[in-house]
């Protein structure tokens, strides 16, 4: 991580872990969410694909990226070959945070500090994993690793040295991707698919 995580980092399996993010109250956001959206996918995973934050279906659903976002991840990956189920998916942020318009809840970013609070789940999966490749999609994920000077549309899609055994790459977010609009949005996806090739080919 670019910075130190202060706070002590919860130890134990993805379980219990799980249980614990459940409950925490480090931040507001729990309060108005459904539930603590914690990561999903085996813990023998080699690579650990980071988003931003749940959105409405992932808070109902409790589950990463099973919403729009989730539903053109899905297809990227196809597309570069990649087995969603054995990848271990998670977010920079684990809840919800929305303002409410009528019926609808829209979407609104975690500030500094709520991705600082809840950087110790991050870092406990990540640190439970070890995983030998990480993926951030999107730069909330990408400067959480890489640091707040990363900038994704100059240093997307290449391999970075995390320590001995383990690199990171950033790409571009899913729903970044469909925010753009055409023609830029599909030269954004064949970059998602690209560099999720990437992630492919060094699996391999
Ligand atoms: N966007 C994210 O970053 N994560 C999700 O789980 C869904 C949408």
């Amino acid at each position: 991580f670019a910075k130190p995580v202060t706070a002590p980092v919860p130890q134990g399996g993805l379980r219990a872990l799980r249980a614990q993010a459940a409950d925490c109250r480090a931040c507001p956001l729990w309060r108005h969410a459904t539930a603590t959206v914690f990561g999903e996918g085996p813990a023998r995973a080699q690579a650990m694909l980071i988003g931003e934050q749940p959105g409405d279906e992932e808070d109902l659903a409790a589950r990463p990226f099973v919403g729009p976002a989730g539903r053109l991840l899905d297809r990227a990956l196809a597309e570069a070959g990649l087995d969603r189920r054995r990848l271990y998916l998670t977010n920079t942020v684990k809840h919800f945070k929305f303002r409410q318009r009528g019926k609808r809840r829209l979407h609104n970013r975690a500030n500094a500090q709520e991705q600082e609070a809840c950087r110790v789940w991050l870092a406990a999966e990540w640190l439970r994993l070890r995983p030998r490749l990480t993926v951030a999609l999107g730069a909330m994920a990408a400067q959480t690793l890489f640091g707040a000077g990363f900038r994704l549309s100059r240093e997307r899609g290449r391999w970075i040295e995390l320590d001995t055994r383990s690199r990171a790459l950033a790409t571009w977010h899913p729903s970044a991707v469909l925010r753009t609009p055409p023609p830029e949005r599909d030269r954004r996806y064949r970059e998602l698919v690209q560099d999720l090739s990437l992630l492919a080919e060094t699996l391999q």
